[in-house]
């Protein structure tokens, strides 16, 4: 046997409690252990007059059997009168059962405003009155038991009911509201729709039915709903007779009937009546998030694929082909799109690339001789290339409320050219069932002219879809790798300003989410939080920095998890660990240390292969002899022309608008040194230009100021270290 439900201790309220309902649940409260305030304003079923007789009866039965009850003969209009009863009384209230009523049944064009607006004051006034003065104890005390009444009446419409059912309805928004409001202080709210023998109901049943369905009936389900051991919340409930159900919301697939750039028109909303309201493979909304996240994908819908066709819905898409194998293999239509170096600049700045940092300019001004696109703009048309036709993949049906971006891959097999325009192609590699949701694999290879130039793999997790026996893995995915278990050899970070997302999004993610603070608390979120891809452009601009030196050339792959969301003006910061050419990776916010991006990944080309290849075009670098015979002469004056000059100078020689070498001469350290590659630590002084210009310089052909002024040489860093430098070089005008 389970142990009785007992509510020693509790104080309950129960409004309207003088006769049929709440003298019911004031009675069998009583029985359990509750201290009970018994409220009855006494007066006849419309809400004419007043007596104290119908409380003190209720009273005085209770307490003939000695259970513990006081009376209170307020209406509930004056819900703080009411609740005082029980604080005075008691010294608490744990329970409110909302449960006055009266009516002033009328047809509808006959209600007075007196009918209309007494019947929302006693209901739904009253109910708010008592509920509000109960919440603040409740909320202290951190528990609290609601129930409001409803009516059959209010959820399907009654003849000759207008205000009633209207203020009946009206307690059940109520409820929902609170239920959402009181749930973290453990305060559930629960709405009852009864169906009992009355005064209320005896002019509208028969005799002997009013008789059957006594109020006893109804009140078990009203004390377990009360009860400390129930967490039932937000729910709605028919009762009577002694069976209880739940009632919940349906709706159906719906159609979109808006084309983009087009109106909407009443002919269309005629011509899709039979889909709107077709009720087959209908969705049962739980929440206000559920309801209205599907607005995100009829917007990115009407806006990706240029106008949906009207006679080809979601609900066809899931029906046509059998379970998910109709997925797998499917062909996304063919995508391509241009770009410039403004789309490459936007990303760039978009995912932090920033003026503060001089190695960055090559990324975000289009006039540096060793302009590039980051290697993670290859995310950017992929992701343009599936928007559109995610929910056109045969035996799927997306709901994009649901869809959470879990991992991506992004390879590339060279750098992305300047500008140019990708073709991709775009295919659903695997559908997983990972038990709580399904794993869609989506392979998008992207094209400039004939030559692959990226692949990338978006691993999109549909939530709540899994659970269908599909298997598990598959060896079509990327994996991601765990970190080595030891303190991390980089850390870098990177505060996003407040705007971050607002300027993402305009390299093509208009989720309005990342945005749009009301799509954004409708999606669970209090703001608006920034693009998973966002941060990953973050990470690897920051792998990229550490350990390539922003060296585009080298960027070969990258894998990572997306862990939890990032809001706008946090401070991303990124733990590395090098292993071999594998960077190994996570991203956490800095200011709360939550793990925003895991078991992530960059794998970089190694040196060796970049040397290899460079310089392919154009044959050997004249500078090559220069820097050399410069090294060779450091040998000897090395000590003195450190004493005079002080800095080091990194050089970028660049052929064919690419760079081409890279050489640092360290007139700082020691005696002095020249060598190949980026400085070893920092430079003072960054010089970039062309092998041809360089040698013009050297020869004296070209002054190094004018070659500043018209563009042909790019300096960055200490730019007044130059003129010493041009001293050193003087020297070698001779050569
Ligand atoms: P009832 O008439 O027996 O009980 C209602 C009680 O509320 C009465 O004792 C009345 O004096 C009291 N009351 C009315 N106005 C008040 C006010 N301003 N302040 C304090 N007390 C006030 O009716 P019944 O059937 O027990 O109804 C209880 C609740 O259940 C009502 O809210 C009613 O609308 C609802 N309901 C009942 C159904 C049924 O089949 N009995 C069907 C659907 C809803």
């Amino acid at each position: 046997m389970a142990s009785p439900l007992r509510f020693d201790g509790r104080v309950v309220l129960v409004t309207g409690a003088g006769g049929g309902l709440g003298r019911a649940y004031a009675l069998a409260f009583a029985e359990r252990g509750a201290s009970v305030v018994v409220n009855d304003l006494g007066g006849d079923f419309s809400g004419t007059g007043k007596a104290s007789l119908a409380a003190d009866k209720v009273v005085e039965e209770i307490r003939s059997k000695g259970g513990k009850a006081v009376a209170n003969y307020d209406s509930v209009e004056a819900g703080e009168k009411v609740v005082k009863t029980a604080l005075d009384t008691f010294g608490r209230i744990d329970v409110v059962v909302n449960n006055a009523g009266i009516l002033r049944d009328r047809s509808f064009a006959r209600i007075s405003d007196e009918d209309w607006d007494i019947i929302h004051r006693v209901h739904l006034r009253g109910s708010f009155q008592v509920t509000r003065a109960a919440w603040d104890h409740m909320k202290k005390q951190n528990f609290g038991r609601i129930i409001m009444t409803s009516s059959a009446a209010g959820i399907y419409g009654n003849f000759g009911q207008a205000n009633y059912s209207a203020a009946k309805l009206g307690l059940l928004g109520l409820s929902n509201t609170l239920a959402l409001e009181g749930k973290k202080y453990n305060i559930c709210c629960n709405t009852i729709a009864p169906t009992a023998g009355s005064r209320l109901t005896q002019s509208v049943l028969p005799g002997d039915l009013v008789e059957a369905l006594r109020p006893d009936y109804v009140a078990p389900l009203v004390l377990w709903l009360c009860h400390e051991s129930c967490e039932e919340n937000g729910g709605l409930f028919e009762v009577g007779a002694g069976w209880i159900g739940k009632l919940r919301w349906e709706r159906t697939l719906g159609a979109i009937v808006r084309q983009r750039n087009q109106p909407m028109t009443p002919e269309a909303v005629k011509a899709n009546w039979k889909k709107i309201c077709d009720f087959d493979n209908a969705s049962k909304p739980q929440t206000i998030q559920e309801s209205t996240g599907n607005i995100i994908e009829v917007l990115s819908k009407i806006d990706s694929s240029g106008g949906v066709s009207t006679n080809h819905t979601s609900h066809a898409a899931s029906t046509t082909t059998s379970g998910f194998a109709g997925a797998i293999g499917h062909e996304f239509p063919p995508f391509s799109s241009a770009y410039t170096e403004l789309e490459a600049i936007m990303y760039a700045l978009g995912v932090g690339a920033s003026i503060k940092e001089p190695k960055d300019m090559k990324f975000i001004y289009e006039g540096s001789p060793d302009f590039s696109c980051l290697p993670t703009f290859g995310v950017i048309i992929a992701q343009k290339s599936i928007m559109g036709g995610l929910a056109e993949v045969p035996g799927l049906s997306v709901n994009f409320a649901k869809v959470l971006h879990g991992e991506q891959y992004l390879e590339l097999y060279k750098p992305l050219p300047r500008t140019g325009e990708l073709k991709c192609e775009a295919v659903v590699a695997d559908v997983l069932d990972k038990g709580s949701g399904l794993l869609i694999l989506l392979d998008v290879y992207s094209y400039s002219g004939k030559e692959l130039v990226c692949y990338n793999q978006f691993a999109l997790f549909l939530v709540g879809s899994g659970g269908f026996g599909g298997k598990r893995t598959s060896d079509k995915i990327k994996a991601a790798v765990a970190i080595p278990n030891r303190p991390p050899d980089a850390v870098r970070a990177d505060t996003t300003s407040l705007n971050q997302a607002a300027l993402y999004r305009l390299s093509g993610d208009w989720n309005p989410l990342h945005i749009d603070p009301n799509f954004a608390s409708l999606a669970g979120f209090d703001k608006p939080i920034l693009h998973g891809l966002c941060t990953f452009g973050f990470s690897a601009r920051q792998v990229l920095q550490q350990f390539a030196d922003n060296d585009v050339s080298r960027f070969k792959a990258i894998k990572v998890r997306f862990a939890k969301p990032v809001y706008p003006g946090q401070t991303l910061q990124t733990e590395m660990w090098k292993e071999g050419n594998r960077i190994h990776f996570q991203t956490k916010i800095q200011e709360t240390g939550d793990i925003v991006i895991s078991n992530a990944y960059v794998d970089l080309v190694p040196t060796s292969d970049i040397l290899a290849k460079t310089p392919s075009e154009g044959g050997e670098l004249q500078s090559t002899l220069v820097f050399e015979e410069i090294g060779r002469r450091l040998k000897d004056i090395g000590h003195q022309v450190v004493k005079k000059v002080n800095a080091v100078f990194e050089w970028h020689i660049t052929k064919g608008g690419n760079t081409a070498a890279k050489w640092t001469i360290d007139l700082k350290n020691g005696s002095g040194k020249v060598y190949q590659g980026p400085a070893k630590g920092s430079a003072d002084t960054t010089f970039i230009l062309s092998d041809e210009d360089f040698m013009e310089v050297v020869l004296g052909k070209l002054d190094p100021q004018k070659a500043f002024f018209n563009g042909k040489l790019k300096a960055r860093g200490n730019i007044m270290l130059s003129q010493k430098l041009q001293m050193v070089l003087k020297d070698y005008a001779k050569l």
